[in-house]
C-alpha cells in the first residue's frame, strides 16, 4: 500500500508515455497522491488533460510558468514528494540527468531534488544498447538512482530487444521497494547465475550452454520486491539487472569464494550452471599442436557450492534454493538432489534440447519442497522468476 505517499511523476516523451496513464491509476488505487510533470515531448504522446484527469491534480509542464513559480517554485515542487519517478525515462532525459543539465522543468526538478529518484527507461533497443546510454546509466546508478526495467520484447518501432518500459505493476512494485514497502525490504539475498568457464590454457576453456537468463530474471524479481541482492554471475549472455550488487566471476572456485564472502544472507538462490569438473592442471601457456600426440585432459571435481552453503555449520541461510537441470526422470533426480545437497527447495527443469529451455526465453519448472512437488505451467523466465520471488518473500516473512 502507498497510502499517504506523495509521488512526483515525470512523464518523458516516448510512446511508452501511454503506460504512465495506467501507472497513475494504479498508484492512486493504492492510496498514493501523484503530482504529474509532463515534458514538452511527453505532451506529444499524452495530453495534459488526460494526465490531470487521472491524477486528480494539476499538471506541471513549463519551467517558466510564473503562476506556478508564485504558487510553488520548482525547488519546492522537487522536494515535496517521497519519491520522484521518471516514466518513461527517455535516452535524452537520462543523458540530461547524467550530465547535470537543467534547461526545462523536468531536468531542473531532477537537479534540484533531494528526494530518491526511480527511473523506468524506455527507448529503441539500439538507443538503449548505445554506449552513451549505457555510460549514462552507469553514472546514474553510481549517483544512487534506482532503475526498473527496461524489459525485452517487441517494440512499437518494430524491433525486438531490451528497451520496452517496465509494465505499470512492475513500476508500482519498484516504487514500493524504493519506499521501503516491498516484502523483501531489509532482506539480503544471494543469487548465483550463468555458466562457469574452466580454463584449459590461457585461451581455451570448458563451458556450458547456460545463458544466465533465468538467474538474471530471479535477481531482478527479488530486487523489485525490495531485497538487497548480491548477484554472483559467471560469463553470461545477458547483462545483469540494474539495482543489484554484481560480482562477476569466471570459474567455479571463484564463484565459491564470492558466495562465501557474501554470507550471511537471508536466502541463497543457486541458479548458476556450475561446471562439475575443471582441468586438473590448466596450462599456463597456450598448448601447441603436436603432430605426434593429442593432448589428454585430466579432470578434478569442482567444489559443490550449493551443498557447501546448505550444510554450512554457522552461516546457513534461512532458505537455500537449488536448481536441477535434468534430461530424464526430472522429478526423481531433483528430489534425490535436494536430499543429497541439503537445500530447502529445488527448482527442477528439463533441459533436453527438444524443450528449447536452455538458452530460450521460456521455462517449465517443478518446485520441489519438503511438502512435495508443484508443476508450474510453461511461462516466460521472468514470470517463473516473479512467481519464485513471491514464494521466497512469503517463506522469509512467514510468522
Ligand atoms: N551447483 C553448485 N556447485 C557445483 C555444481 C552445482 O552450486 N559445483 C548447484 C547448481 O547451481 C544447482 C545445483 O547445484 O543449483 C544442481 O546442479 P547440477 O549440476 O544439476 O547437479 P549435480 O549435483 O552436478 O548433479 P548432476 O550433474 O549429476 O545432475
Amino acid at each position: 500500500m502507498l497510502a499517504g505517499k506523495r509521488l512526483l511523476l515525470i512523464i518523458g516523451g516516448g510512446i511508452a508515455a501511454y503506460k504512465a496513464l495506467d501507472l497513475i491509476r494504479r498508484l492512486r488505487a493504492r492510496g498514493a497522491a501523484v503530482t504529474p510533470v509532463l515534458t514538452r515531448a511527453g505532451s506529444e504522446f499524452v495530453t495534459p488533460l488526460s494526465v490531470a484527469a487521472l491524477a486528480g491534480e494539476k499538471v506541471f509542464t513549463d519551467l517558466f510558468d510564473l503562476t506556478d513559480e508564485a504558487e510553488m517554485g520548482h525547488i519546492q515542487l522537487s522536494r515535496s514528494a517521497d519519491l520522484v519517478v521518471v516514466a518513461p525515462a527517455t535516452a535524452d532525459l537520462m543523458a540530461k540527468m547524467a550530465h547535470g543539465h537543467a534547461n526545462d522543468l523536468a531536468s531542473t526538478l531532477l537537479m534540484a531534488t533531494d528526494t530518491p529518484v526511480l527511473l523506468a527507461p524506455a527507448m529503441n533497443v539500439r538507443m538503449w544498447d548505445h554506449p552513451a546510454t549505457q555510460r549514462n546509466l552507469a553514472t546514474l546508478l553510481g549517483d544512487g538512482l534506482r532503475v526498473v526495467g527496461p524489459n525485452a520484447g517487441d517494440m512499437a518501432c518494430g524491433e525486438y530487444g531490451p528497451g520496452r518500459m517496465a509494465e505499470p505493476l512492475e513500476i508500482v512494485a519498484a516504487i514500493e521497494a524504493a519506499l521501503g514497502q516491498g516484502p523483501l525490504t531489509g532482506k539480503r539475498v544471494l543469487v548465483t547465475s550463468g555458466p562457469t568457464h574452466e580454463p584449459i590454457d590461457p585461451v581455451r576453456y570448458i563451458a556450458n550452454r547456460s545463458s544466465g537468463a533465468q538467474g538474471t530474471a530471479i535477481a531482478r524479481a527479488l530486487a523489485a520486491l525490495g531485497a538487497q541482492v548480491v548477484f554472483i554471475t559467471g560469463p553470461a549472455d545477458v547483462p545483469p539487472p540494474p539495482g543489484v550488487q554484481v560480482v562477476p566471476v569466471e570459474t567455479a572456485r571463484q564463484m565459491q569464494q564470492a558466495v562465501e564472502a557474501a554470507l550471511p544472507v537471508d536466502a541463497a538462490i543457486f541458479a548458476a550452471a556450475v561446471a562439475d569438473w575443471r582441468v586438473a592442471s590448466a596450462s599456463g601457456s597456450k598448448i601447441k599442436k603436436d603432430a605426434s600426440r593429442l593432448p589428454v585432459l585430466e579432470f578434478v571435481e569442482n567444489p559443490d557450492i550449493l551443498a557447501g552453503v546448505s550444510q554450512h555449520a554457522t552461516l546457513r541461510p534461512a532458505l537455500v534454493v537449488g536448481f536441477a537441470a535434468e534430461t530424464d526422470d526430472v522429478i526423481a533426480h531433483a528430489q534425490a538432489k535436494r536430499a543429497r545437497k541439503g537445500c530447502d527447495w529445488i527448482v527442477a527443469n528439463d533441459v533436453s534440447p527438444s524443450t528449447g529451455i536452455m538458452g530460450g526465453a521460456e521455462n517449465a519448472v517443478h518446485l520441489i519442497t519438503p511438502e512435495g512437488c508443484e508443476d508450474w505451467p510453461r511461462m516466460s523466465k521472468q514470470a517463473v522468476a516473479d512467481k519464485l520471488a513471491a514464494r521466497i518473500a512469503a517463506a522469509l516473512t512467514a510468522p
